[in-house]
Formats: C-alpha cells, structure tokens, sequence
C-alpha cells in the first residue's frame, strides 16, 4: 500500500510512478486527514496491506512534514510491517532517513530505507521557484531514479538516500525553530484579484480554509504546504510580501504543470 502526503502535486506525481512499478494499491493522506479532522465517520485510521508500505511525502525542514508523522502515529497498521519512505525534496533531505528509522522503531515497522528525489521547489514563501522549463525539466529528469526505487520497493530489496546526510545530528532543534518561526498561516491574504472560487478551500489538506463573504480564511492549523497559494487561478493568494511576483508551481497528477510562465 502506498500513502502519499503532497501539497503541489510533486509527492503524488512521485507515489503514482512507485505504484506504476509494484502495483500497489495509492491512497491519499491529505483525503484521510481532511475527513479526520472534518471528523468524518468514515475517516479512515486502520490500514493493512499484504505487501510492504509505502509512505511517500515532502521533505520540510530536513524532515517528514509533523503532519505526516502525526498521521503516521494515529494510525493502525498491519499485515506486511515493512515499510519504505520516497521523500521528494528541493535540494536535500539531510537526516529524514534517521528520523524515519526512529519512527519505524516506535511505530512497530521495519525499516527498509528512505529514498528521495529533487523535484522542483515550491516553498515560495522562502525561496524563488523554478521557471516552467527548468521545472519541466527536472520533473523528466525525476522519472527514472522514482522509478527504479519503485523497481527496488518491488523486489524487496533496501533503499538509500542519495540527497541526505548529516545524519549523526538529527538537526531536531533546527526543525523546531523553522516550525516556530515559519509555519504559521498569518500572513496569508488575498488580493482583489480573488473570484471566490472555493479551489484553495478544497484544496487545503488540513481543511484550514473556509470562505468567507465569498473570500478565503485561514483558521490557523497550516502546514505551510503551499497548495492554497499555488492552485489558486488567479495567483490572488500572497504570503505576506515574500510571495510577490514569484511564480507558483503544481503539478497535475498526470505529471504535467497546472501553469505556465
Ligand atoms: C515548508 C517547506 C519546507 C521545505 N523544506 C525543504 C527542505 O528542508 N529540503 C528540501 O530539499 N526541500 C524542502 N522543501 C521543498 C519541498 O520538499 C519540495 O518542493 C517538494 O517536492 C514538494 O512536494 P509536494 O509538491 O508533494 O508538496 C520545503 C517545502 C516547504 C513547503
């Protein structure tokens, strides 16, 4: 079973070619955590696969996103214990690796290894992000690595990290100030540009966001995933001033960008 977390199509993109290669059954963690946070009676919490799991996500901070690793520990799992981890990332995944082993110790499963791959940044809220060919560019280039750990996952075989490292220090202290400092939906707002549309609303993985008079609002349980301020058609969602004039990236599940240039 493969779960995927993703907020701009990059992880989902990643979790659809590792299923191409094993034949494993996809869920979306963003559909579940929704109804669970919605209360849903029919969230799901029980998981069990015949084969191995795998869970497939970004990195934010040199980690699995918090959201991700609380979807992990609420959950209950059984069946094939294994567990495999597809990290997809801007640049690097520093100790995820280390941090997924400990969470496999805790959570009862046995760590077959954590592979990542750069796809194009989206946390525009920090840093610039890619124009749409070196985007396109970098997604082509992905293909192939995802897939052959999909080829790996299905033989059983162990998985390594070509874009980690650091792992004696588990760089917690860091993750938690990033967290402190930076994930946080305040500075969210919209511009007049706003058509009332609702897709930041259905989009929000966290069910954080709720229109009001027509408008967006944001109820303060983010995850800083930027898939509000990146599906949004009219680009009339800003971070504060550090999203201005920047370009927003998301990827369509068929692998193909949501916007050009
Ligand atoms: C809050 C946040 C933190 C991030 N931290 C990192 C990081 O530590 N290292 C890295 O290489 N990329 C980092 N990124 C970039 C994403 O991991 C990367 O673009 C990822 O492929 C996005 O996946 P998605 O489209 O499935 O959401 C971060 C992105 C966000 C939004």
């Amino acid at each position: 079973m493969i779960l995927y977390f993703s907020g701009t199509g990059n992880s989902r993109y990643a979790a659809s070619l590792i299923a191409s290669q094993t034949g494993d059954e996809l869920m979306s963690m963003n559909d579940i955590l929704r109804a669970r946070i919605r209360g849903d009676a029919d969230a799901r919490y029980d998981f069990h696969s015949d084969s191995p799991f795998v869970f497939v996500c970004p990195t934010y901070c040199w980690r699995m996103p918090h959201v991700v690793e609380d979807f992990l520990r609420k959950s209950r799992f059984s069946g094939d214990m294994r567990a495999y981890f597809v990290l997809t990332c801007g640049k690097s995944t520093g100790p995820s690796a280390k941090h997924a082993e400990l969470l496999c110790g805790e959570l009862g499963f046995k760590f077959m290894g954590l592979s990542s791959v750069i796809m194009p940044e989206n946390y525009i809220a920090l840093f610039d992000s890619a124009s749409y060919d070196d985007a396109l560019a970098m997604i082509r280039a992905a293909v192939a690595p995802i897939e052959s750990t999909g080829r790996m996952i299905a033989c059983g075989r162990t998985i390594e990290d070509p874009n980690g490292g650091y792992t004696r220090s588990l760089h917690t202290k860091m993750n938690e100030t990033f967290y402190k400092l930076h994930i946080s939906d305040k500075p969210y707002r919209v511009t007049e540009d706003c058509i009332g549309c609702g897709q930041c609303e259905t989009i929000c993985p966290l069910a954080n966001i709720r229109l009001e008079e027509g408008r967006p609002v944001w109820d303060g349980n983010c995850t800083q995933c930027m898939a509000c301020i990146s599906i949004c058609p009219r680009d009339a969602i800003e971070y504060g001033l550090k999203t201005r004039g920047k370009r927003r990236y998301y990827l369509r599940a068929d692998g193909s960008q949501l916007k050009k240039d």
